[in-house]
């Protein structure tokens, strides 16, 4: 498993863009098995995430063609022959799971293993299942399998609520709609996610002639159509990315200009800025930290609280805790998403960090001293943070199972060492 080294002290200058984003595209990725044509995207993220749904495709018959070059995949499922997503591939990220919506819609029937994923809470899929029951589906388990039916006349329109107990679920809502958009008659989506990512498949739904109204709001009409056409999609940029490079400039009190983004995507992590006193500037594709003399101008210490879109991200709680290392006083963070997102804690306390938790809430001491350590990557964006943090920690940092982070983050080294950073990949 390779690992990164990473030695702080270096203030970070210059300008990187965003990656498309990788929670758009595994859906819509999902979305092509909806129709016998081709459907060609593009900004599509060089991830292995994306290469286990690419994966995931073929095994199901998909006839998948990429261009190195810009992102292009083209995906063309003829036929499927048996609409089966197995644990060996599923296991390996809980995005596989929403295969199973495109296949229940297409093949009346599906069999796709319970997901797998990042280790950050319990992470049931209810949701999803109680979703498609609405639309008529027999939903049982068997094996670990999920094994879903619909009914003889296909799906039928339903009433489907999206809620959970920490808000709307956005897995759902997009395995949902997926297998929404073939079936007979209408369906409301009450308590959707309205998250960017939903908002991206819905689009590139409605480009293959999907009928649906609302996304983005947290009602979703779909009116069933007959069958989908190919189409062409760009997927949106991917804002937790964008995001995590953010806080690395702010962090090292760098002029770090993050291209090709979405600012409207950004509204509370831009708030958390200002509440910081991180300077920054934006224009209509682009947001830029100012440098600044962390010794002679201090950040504010700044409680954040996640919550669904438009609210913090959950993906970027971690990232935000880096950042609050950095910041003399006390901040407090609070987790409301996941109950269990705190892996990144006690490898962050190796540098020297102090953070306690209280209950769903860390309590962050921040300005101490943190000298680089071993460290062992968790989860995706717990394995970001502990990069982050090793930019400002003294001498070198080395995060193992850096495969976590390849999930999420295009060639990170190669990006943050553009930016000036001191990092190095080292393959085993
Ligand atoms: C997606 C994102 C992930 C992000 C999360 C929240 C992808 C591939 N992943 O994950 O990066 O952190 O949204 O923004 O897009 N829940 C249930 N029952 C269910 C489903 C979910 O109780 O059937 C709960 C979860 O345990 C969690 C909350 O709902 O507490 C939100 O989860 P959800 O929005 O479904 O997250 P994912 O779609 O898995």
């Amino acid at each position: 498993m390779d690992r990164l080294h990473v030695r702080g002290g270096r203030s970070l200058e210059g300008t990187v863009h965003n990656a498309g984003a990788k929670n758009a595209c595994l859906s819509i990725l999902s979305a092509s098995l909806l129709t016998k044509k081709t459907l060609t995207l593009s900004n599509l993220p060089a991830l292995s995430d994306v290469d286990t749904m690419l994966e995931i495709l073929q095994r199901l018959g998909t006839v998948v063609e990429r261009e190195t070059q810009d992102g292009v995949v083209r995906c063309r499922t003829s036929e499927i022959a048996e609409p089966t997503a197995p644990w060996d591939l599923v296991r390996k990220m809980r995005a596989s799971f929403e295969v199973l919506g495109p296949l229940l819609g297409r093949c009346g029937r599906a069999r796709v293993s319970y997901p797998g994923g990042c280790l950050i809470g319990v992470r049931p899929v209810d949701t999803h299942l109680r979703g498609l029951e609405a639309l008529g589906a027999r939903v049982r388990t068997e094996g670990g399998n999920v094994l879903a039916e619909a009914p003889s006349g296909g799906l039928r329109g339903g009433d489907v609520y999206l809620g959970t107990p920490a808000g709307s679920s956005v897995g759902a809502t997009r395995n949902v709609l997926m297998a929404a958009v073939l079936a007979r008659g209408t369906s409301v989506l009450s308590s959707a996610a309205c998250e960017p990512e939903v908002v991206d498949l819905a689009h590139c739904l409605q480009a293959m002639g999907a009928d649906i109204e609302g996304a983005g709001s947290p009602t979703i009409t779909v009116r069933g159509v007959d069958g989908l056409d190919g189409a062409e999609h760009a997927i949106i940029p991917d804002r937790i990315e964008a995001g995590t490079f953010l806080v690395a400039g702010a962090l090292t009190g760098g002029r770090v200009r993050v291209e090709g983004v979405r600012p409207d995507h950004h509204s509370a992590l831009l708030d958390a800025f200002v509440r910081a006193g991180v300077p920054i500037e934006k224009g209509g594709d682009w947001i830029e930290t100012q440098t600044r003399d962390p010794r002679l101008d201090p950040l504010r210490p700044t409680d954040i609280t996640t919550q669904p879109y438009p609210g913090f991200p959950t993906d970027l709680q971690a990232q935000w805790m880096a950042l609050m290392l950095a910041v003399p006083g006390v901040s407090i963070i609070t987790e409301t998403i996941f109950e269990d997102r705190y892996m990144h804690l006690p490898e962050l306390a190796r540098l020297g960090a102090s953070v306690r938790r209280h209950a769903n809430s860390a309590i962050v001491c921040g300005g101490k001293r943190l000298s680089g350590a071993n460290l062992m990557a968790s989860d995706l964006r717990a394995s970001a943070a502990l990069v982050l943090a090793g930019l400002i920690a003294e001498g070198k940092t080395t995060i193992h199972r850096v495969y976590h982070i390849d999930r999420g983050y295009e060639r990170i080294e190669a990006r943050l060492g553009a930016l000036g950073a001191t990092i190095r990949r080292e393959q085993q």
